[in-house]
């Protein structure tokens, strides 16, 4: 090649090049523009293979304007880099920056299902009467689920605690929370005052109300002096803790073979046709039950009582069927947060 046309073309690279690299917008599109005219196999590397061709005194001065022509590209990229690198920089500002002030998003928080949820309200309410919580025991005999609450064998209101028994004889699933009062009173000496909240079995048909399995919790207070006067006081602020304060209790007379008296002790209700909605049954703790316990009712006397946790539950959170309780389907639980 001729050194005319070389330094032509020579010239055309510089210029063709100074533009592509003002139009250049990226650092990278920078780099690869860098490799294309300046790298081994570059462009500038190319043109000057014809170098070979030329004579000697020709040569330098092609040397010279490729030494040229390469620190223009050189010059060019370094000052458009600089403009380039600025603008990448200060779009990531503005698209990495965090509002400060953005509310973080809140973790999915679980909680409790209704069922022990209102056991614990029941156990802290009664806590503050200086309640303590015992388990009983699921499996029970029948001496203890019935026999010593004075329940004998042919007793009628056995009809009413029917259960699951199992195949070793005289064991059975507890039909409700009260044999545990015999075992408190078996093993802590009066002033006695825990509650029992646990699962309770019966041979039932299920519907909307009623299920083979439910939930109750037993109280009971045993000390010196003790009076049907007690327990009203403490049902009342019971069913005010777990109902609101304007809630009104109605006592009325009730049989169970445990206690003596006994009451059905009503919660004013809207809801309900008169009014009144039946929570649990109680009564001041038969003597008989007393020495079944080892304790002497010359001595000592108590009250108990025994609340269905589905029932309160599904007064408290306007659940229609006991059902819905056991059958675990998160959006019940959800709504009722
Ligand atoms: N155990 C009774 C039941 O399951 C409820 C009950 C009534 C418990 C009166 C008591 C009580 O402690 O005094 O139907």
């Amino acid at each position: 090649m001729e050194l005319a046309a070389l330094e032509k073309q020579l010239r055309i690279l510089q210029s063709e090049s100074t533009a592509k690299i003002e139009a250049a917008t990226s650092l990278a599109d920078l780099d690869d523009l860098g490799t294309s005219l300046l790298g081994k196999k570059g462009a500038l590397t190319d043109l000057l293979r014809g170098i070979g061709s030329l004579s000697a005194d020709d040569r330098p001065k092609i040397g010279a304007l490729a030494n040229e022509v390469r620190a223009a590209i050189e010059s060019a990229l370094k000052s458009r880099r600089t403009v380039a690198g600025a603008a990448e920089l200060s779009a990531r500002i503005t698209s990495e920056t965090e509002d400060a002030t953005t509310p973080g998003p809140l973790p999915a928080f679980g909680s409790l299902h209704p069922i022990p949820e209102t056991i614990s309200a029941i156990a802290q309410i009664m806590g503050s009467f200086g309640f303590t919580v015992v388990e009983g025991q699921e499996v029970e005999d029948d001496v203890t689920n019935f026999q010593l609450l004075n329940i004998p064998e042919d007793h009628p209101s056995r009809d009413l605690w029917d259960t699951l028994y199992l195949r070793e004889p005289g064991r059975l699933l507890r039909t409700h929370t009260s044999p545990g009062q015999i075992r408190t009173m078996r093993t802590i000496e009066p002033p006695i005052r825990v509650i029992l909240p646990g699962r309770c079995y019966r041979y039932e048909a299920v519907d909307a109300s009623h299920g083979f399995e439910f939930h109750q919790v037993e109280g009971l207070l045993v000390d010196r002096g003790t009076t049907l006067a007690d327990l009203k006081g403490i049902l009342d602020e019971l069913a005010r803790g777990l109902f609101g304060p304007g809630t009104r209790t109605r006592f009325r007379p009730g049989y169970y073979p445990f206690t003596e008296p006994s009451v059905a002790v009503d919660v004013s209700w809207d809801g309900s046709k008169d009014g009144w909605m039946t929570i649990l049954g109680a009564g001041m703790v038969h003597p008989i039950v007393l020495e079944n316990g080892g304790i002497d009712p010359e001595k000592h006397q108590g009250f108990a009582f025994g609340l269905g946790v589905e029932r309160i539950a599904m007064l408290r959170h306007g659940i229609p069927d006991l059902r819905a309780l056991l059958e675990n389907d998160l959006r019940l639980l959800r709504g009722l947060r």
